[in-house]
């Protein structure tokens, strides 16, 4: 087999066998395959796209070009995957509720991405949470807490780890196929039994409509299923931010706010619930989704999930004492400014690209790559879709780091937000389900 010859049958839309195709994946993991013939590859890929097959068979390859991971635990190994959003800060919430109900949930987690927040961004808000363990730390916590955060180490898919370098300077980010692959070579390579996913669609995602949601979702659960791993989709509402805060500590205050019970958000409460019920459906913990839910939903109002979370934070070397004293122990910025609405109306539509944009230039995302994060900016108490603001009222609180970035992110968030005279239709926050 040679580089070449695979990726003139994908130029020319002609079969490309699963041998191939692996032998490619391993080859950009070994360094066999070149940087300027895994472009071409990708390139070929988006123009043209994959068959089914090609796409599970590209995503088991890269799976296998690493590490992955095995169990032998006394309940199912599930796990939930976000395409990204913002204020999504349901991983949270949601990994411990799942281990408090019998799963176990090695939660590799991404970083922000563009104007989405990422996981690993919010736990290393809290001072001392370390995200970067080696995979026997990540079993050991596993087991002992039921749940772990934690970013992906070198042995997980290194073939992603190179392509997705090289997609991100080839203008190949955008494929469908290798969007899936990528997503589901990572996840999988946790060992997974079942997979819950959360496509969001709407201003604040990247796929803006229905379509692209429904497309990405479908390829994802028609991919993960043919690799062996049991998955759902939820096609969930992004055409507003999923809690009012946006940024890294500020969204862990409405993580714990809601998992204290202080001040439970109904977005966060109901997603974590949905989501929870599908996986827990799917491990065989529970008959059907809907008491799956339930089961979620106790574990979150009783504090069960709550005491999980602060093992996993003090196993992740974060504060022993951080569910009793998150609020002395989470960064808080100098300046913060309320931005009024100008003029009175009823918010119509929220730029969510544009809100978390407004993050990004607080400090509270990468503008390129190994940029270092402001835990404590962002945007707090974001007027939700059909509030009903006067003049005076905020559209949300700035905290920013200095008078200057505040004022530049009040100017942004004045222009993510449409007020006018009638009340909008609110989207239900889950779309659609597809298994
Ligand atoms: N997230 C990933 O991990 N990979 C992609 O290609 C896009 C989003």
């Amino acid at each position: 087999m040679d580089a070449r010859t695979i990726i003139a049958r994908l130029r020319d839309e002609e079969p490309v066998s699963a041998q191939e195709i692996a032998w490619f994946a391993n080859g950009i993991a070994s360094g066999a395959v070149s940087d300027a013939q895994a472009g071409a590859f990708a390139m070929a890929v988006l123009l043209n796209g994959l068959t089914a097959d090609e796409r599970v068979a590209l995503t088991r390859a890269m799976r296998d070009s690493g590490q992955v991971l095995d169990w032998d635990l006394p309940g199912p190994v599930l796990d939930k995957h976000s395409t990204g959003g913002i204020g999504d800060c349901v991983s949270l919430v949601l990994a411990p509720a799942l281990a408090v109900c019998g799963a176990y949930v090695p939660m590799i987690s991404g970083r922000g991405l563009g104007h989405t927040g990422g996981t690993l961004d919010k736990l290393e808000a809290i001072p001392g949470y370390g995200t970067q363990v080696g995979i026997e730390r990540l079993q050991g916590i596993t087991a002992r807490v039921g749940c772990a955060i934690v970013g992906a180490s070198g042995e997980i898919a290194p073939a992603d780890r190179r392509l997705y370098a090289i997609r991100d300077i080839s203008a190949t980010v955008e494929s469908i196929d290798l969007i899936t692959a990528s997503i589901l070579s990572k996840k999988l390579a946790a060992g997974l039994e079942a997979l819950v996913l959360d496509v969001k669609v709407g201003s604040g995602a990247f796929m803006k409509d229905m379509d692209e949601a429904e497309a990405l979702a479908e390829a994802l659960v028609e991919t993960a299923q043919g690799a062996g791993c049991m998955t759902t989709a939820l096609i969930t509402d992004m055409s507003q931010p999923l809690v009012p805060n946006a940024g890294n500590a500020l969204e862990v205050i409405t993580v714990m706010e809601t998992l204290t019970g202080a001040q439970v958000n109904p977005a966060l409460w109901d997603l974590t619930c949905a989501l929870g019920g599908e996986a827990l459906a799917l491990g065989g913990l529970v008959s059907d989704a809907a008491e799956g839910a339930r089961r979620i939903g106790a574990a979150l109002a009783d504090g069960r999930a709550a005491e999980r979370f602060g093992e996993m934070v003090a196993e992740l070397g974060g504060p022993v004492d951080f569910v009793e004293r998150w609020r002395d122990r989470l960064p808080s910025a100098p300046v913060v400014r309320a931005v009024p609405a100008g003029a009175a109306g009823i918010v119509q539509a929220i730029d969510g690209q544009a809100l978390g944009m407004a993050v990004v230039g607080l400090g509270g995302g990468r503008r390129q790559q190994g940029d270092r994060i402001n835990p404590s900016v962002g945007l707090a108490g974001l007027a939700p879709l059909g509030a009903e603001l006067t003049a005076d009222q905020p559209l949300a609180l700035v905290h920013a780091a200095s008078e200057d970035e505040a004022e530049a992110a009040a100017a942004e968030l004045r222009a993510a937000y449409t007020l006018g005279g009638k009340a909008p239709v609110i989207p239900p926050l889950v779309h659609r389900r597809l298994r």
